[in-house]
């Protein structure tokens, strides 16, 4: 994950930017560059490798500004070579990027159109050109940095740094982190307090479509709509700064919040964002030989197998079988040799999840890991690693590493449709062309936060909660339920919307609420009918759906949670955010402890 360090200091900052890069070194990179200003003017140094090429590349032509932004960069679009590193440079600014920019092609086009002459593969560079272009029309840093990030789409940080401008930094956060550091006459932006830790331990972190106006005197930070707005300065005390908490009260709140940066770095392993193509995947057997696939994990890596089943039988046309890994291991079930199981576990440790997978290795299968922890024991018996890029996941209850094993989970799927001819390369561009805009709406989707907060105040009244799903919705159903059983201990069921009137229906009253997940998709229209059972019993419907498709609906909902309109294919990485949130606020208004719920452990590696 790219890494960002913006300073306003005295004498040559450089040095002290690369020593803040070093502690970013964490995030994983393949390259890095730091930009000052020297009289006014931009000079930037960028190295492919890492940090100690750049150090060699600075010890040769030094940087004496006291002015600078840098950056590590973890390659998305374009290769890790010097002139996709970061800072990028158009005519009188630089700026170092963070995340997807989702429009860049478009936008690339409509530069290009007007003479912007572009140097990179990266979608960064579009992030110059678009403050460029709006400098070009006579605005001042501020005004074309609030008027270009109104037209970026996706999940990203920024700081820009102005030729001319030795006292003025400019931020933004849309969808990935960014702290504001106070010093003492100086000031310092960074992806984290980690990265600040060298200069400062006092620490204002941007919340959603934050936007900061950064000199040696203070910072201005604005909201999305330009209003000036108050972030609470923290104290960072030095050894807890790993697992912080920033601005949020529980892990857990911080892990939802990330995910729309992480699913984006677990998507630009997979993906060749410029290319729209996968990257290879060494399958450990040849996927044209399979006459199924088997998928094993518990808890919640469990439901995110249950949503792969249905992706890779839809996407790869190849039968799916997938157990929970306690029944996996003793039920003896006949193991294809040279078949292919899939393993899915945050930890890589949970121990019937790694009991299943000696047990199927034993027995002749093929195994590739979805797995969060690369050092784990999971990561290292599996013949074929597939990492999800959640980063450290402190809240018990799975949250980013669930949206992450997704994201994993959709491109192994179209790989395997691929490698089996089962879609051709024009319908793979399409799919990973929608599985892209996931980021990005989930940071949409987060914006439902104050609305789920009012959802849960209904919730926490419940003794029980109905969760209804068809397709893929059915496990988002499944992983709702779980969700909030753990975190607030009420008791509450997913079911295929299908089955309501197989049992379920005998619950309803107007004491249980029924929550009902429906993207739309093919099966929308059912979803309804199921939902107007509801109804006609008294029942207490919230949806969780697309606007419009709610007012079509015609049924009475008594809350819903409006999502982004979007494809259908891969909804369950949007809408997992929802669930999260009401269970998370459930939980709070409880007085729970979100992060540590009673009797549940992080990672279980006992029977
Ligand atoms: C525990 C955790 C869950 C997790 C499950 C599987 O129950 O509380 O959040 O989903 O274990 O863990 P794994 O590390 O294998 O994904």
């Amino acid at each position: 994950m790219c890494g960002i360090v913006g300073v306003l200091g005295s004498g040559s900052i450089a040095g002290s930017i690369v020593d803040a890069l070093k502690r970013l070194e964490y995030r994983g990179y393949d390259s890095a560059g730091v930009a000052t200003l020297e009289n006014g003017k931009l000079e930037r140094r960028r190295a492919e490798g890492k940090l100690k090429n750049l150090e060699a590349k600075l010890a040769a032509a030094p940087l004496l500004g006291s002015i600078g932004i840098g950056h590590t960069r973890w390659a998305t679009h374009g290769k890790p070579t010097e002139t996709n590193a970061h800072p990028h440079a158009s005519r009188g600014l630089a700026v170092v990027h963070n995340g997807i920019i989702e429009n860049f092609k478009a936008l690339r086009e409509e530069l290009a159109a007007k003479g912007y002459a572009f140097a990179t593969q990266t979608d960064s560079e579009i992030a110059a050109f678009v403050v460029e272009d709006e400098l070009a029309k006579g605005k001042s840093p501020a005004e074309a940095v609030h008027a270009g990030l109104k037209r970026l789409r996706g999940a990203f940080a920024l700081v820009y740094l102005f030729e001319g401008e030795n006292n003025l930094l400019i931020g933004a956060r849309q969808g990935a982190p960014l702290a504001v550091g106070y010093g003492d006459g100086e000031m310092y932006l960074g992806s984290d307090a980690l990265a600040l830790a060298p200069f400062t331990d006092r620490v204002a972190y941007l919340e959603e479509g934050d936007w900061v106006v950064v000199r040696r005197e203070g910072a201005d930070i604005r909201d999305a709509s330009g209003k000036p707005v108050q972030r609470r300065i923290q104290r960072s005390p030095a050894g807890s700064l790993l697992a912080e908490k920033g601005n949020y009260r529980h892990f857990m709140a911080k892990e939802i919040h990330e995910q729309p940066e992480v699913v984006g770095h677990t998507l630009a392993h997979y993906v060749d964002m410029a290319a729209m193509r996968l990257k290879p995947f060494a399958w450990p057997v040849d996927p044209k030989t399979l006459g199924r696939i088997s998928i094993v994990g518990c808890g919640t890596a469990y439901f995110a197998g249950l949503v792969g089943k249905y992706w890779i039988e839809r996407f790869a046309r190849l039968p799916v079988e997938i157990d929970v890994a306690s029944e996996c291991r003793y039920r003896e079930a006949p193991v294809e040799r040279n078949g292919l199981t899939i393993v899915i576990s945050q930890s890589g440790e949970t121990a019937d999840t790694l009991a299943s997978l000696r047990y199927v290795k034993d027995n002749g299968s093929k195994t590739v890991g979805v797995v969060n922890v690369p050092t784990s024991s999971i990561a290292r018996l599996t013949d074929a690693a597939a990492p999800t890029l959640a980063g450290p996941e402190i809240g018990v209850a799975s949250t980013k590493a669930f949206t992450c094993q997704l994201a994993a989970m959709a491109c192994l799927a179209i790989s395997l449709g691929r490698a089996r001819g089962a879609i051709d390369e024009a319908r793979e561009a399409a799919l990973l062309a929608e599985l892209v805009l996931t980021p990005g709406l989930l940071a949409e989707a987060l914006k439902l936060e104050p609305a789920a907060e009012t959802v849960a105040h209904a919730i926490a009244r419940a003794r029980d909660v109905l969760y209804l799903g068809r397709g893929t919705a059915y496990p988002l159903a499944l992983e709702g339920a779980l969700k909030l059983k753990e975190l607030s201990y009420i008791h509450a069921e997913g079911y295929p919307a299908g089955e309501l009137k197989h049992g379920p229906i005998a619950l309803i009253d107007e004491a249980m609420p029924v929550i009902v997940i429906a993207p739309r998709d093919a099966v929308f229209e059912k979803t309804v009918s199921n939902m107007q059972e509801v109804a006609a019993r008294g029942g207490r419907l919230v949806l969780i759906g697309e606007k419009h498709a709610a007012e079509e609906a015609a049924v009475a909902i008594e809350h819903v949670l409006a999502m982004p309109d979007m494809g259908a294919n891969f909804a369950p990485i949007v809408y997992a955010a929802p669930i999260q949130m009401l269970a998370y606020h459930t939980a709070v208004i409880m007085g729970k402890d979100a992060d540590q719920p009673r009797n549940l452990a992080k990672s279980v590696t006992v029977e």
